[in-house]
């Protein structure tokens, strides 16, 4: 599968991505890190982030995406501990037993993200070509420094996370549908 994700174009061939693929004790050990990161608020990013970034199409998309989530799994806006719980959940990679951590690999972070942005999704295409679920988590990126340290590695500004295995049909969360904007508003 890496092998395939390989295969994603880039700019003059230069394929500026550095993958860690994290299974069993380490997954274990990363995910403990992380649970006690959040709690801790020790959050650090290697590519900039901010809510300022979404233009108003943007947010208006994103409220719709939230309010079908977290209408799907009962939880009102100021559930609170609710929502904690599935931030929880996420750092436990969704209890999927791989996650690929996708690093850009050089300096120039807009036009190298749009490479490894290539390769995530030529990753996710191959995924499911061969019956394999998998979610993209650009939430574990906010715990780069977590991550780095307990992969031991220094190479890299962490763009997501993609865990990967075999959904569980039953859990509420697999229900939720999304829908995209009309062609005409976006091409
Ligand atoms: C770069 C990127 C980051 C994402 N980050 C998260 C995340 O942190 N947590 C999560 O549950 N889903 C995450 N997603 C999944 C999106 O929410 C999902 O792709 C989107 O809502 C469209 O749904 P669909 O892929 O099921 O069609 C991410 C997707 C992408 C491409």
């Amino acid at each position: 599968m890496a092998r395939l994700a390989g295969t994603a174009p880039s700019n003059s061939n230069t394929q500026p991505w550095q993958v860690e693929v994290v299974s069993g004790a380490a997954r274990q050990r990363l995910a403990d890190a992380l649970l006690a990161a959040h709690a801790e608020r020790r959050t650090s990013v290697d590519l900039p982030y901010s809510e300022g970034m979404y233009a108003q199409v943007h947010q208006t998309r994103r409220a719709a995406f939230g309010a079908e989530l977290y209408g799907v799994l009962s939880i009102g806006p100021e559930d609170h501990e609710a929502r904690a719980a599935c931030d929880a959940e996420s750092l436990r990679f969704y209890g999927a037993p791989h996650t690929a951590f996708l690093f850009v690999h050089g300096d120039g972070e807009a036009r190298l993200s749009a490479d490894v942005g290539a390769y995530m999704q030529t990753l996710l295409l191959a995924l499911t070509a061969y019956g394999v679920d998998s979610c993209p988590q650009g939430l574990l990126s906010f715990y780069a420094n977590t991550v780095r340290t307990e992969l031991g590695f220094t190479g890299g500004k962490l763009l997501a996370g993609i865990s990967f295995g075999y959904a569980d049909a039953t859990a509420p969360v697999n229900r939720v549908t999304t829908e995209r904007a009309p062609l005409e508003s976006t091409t």
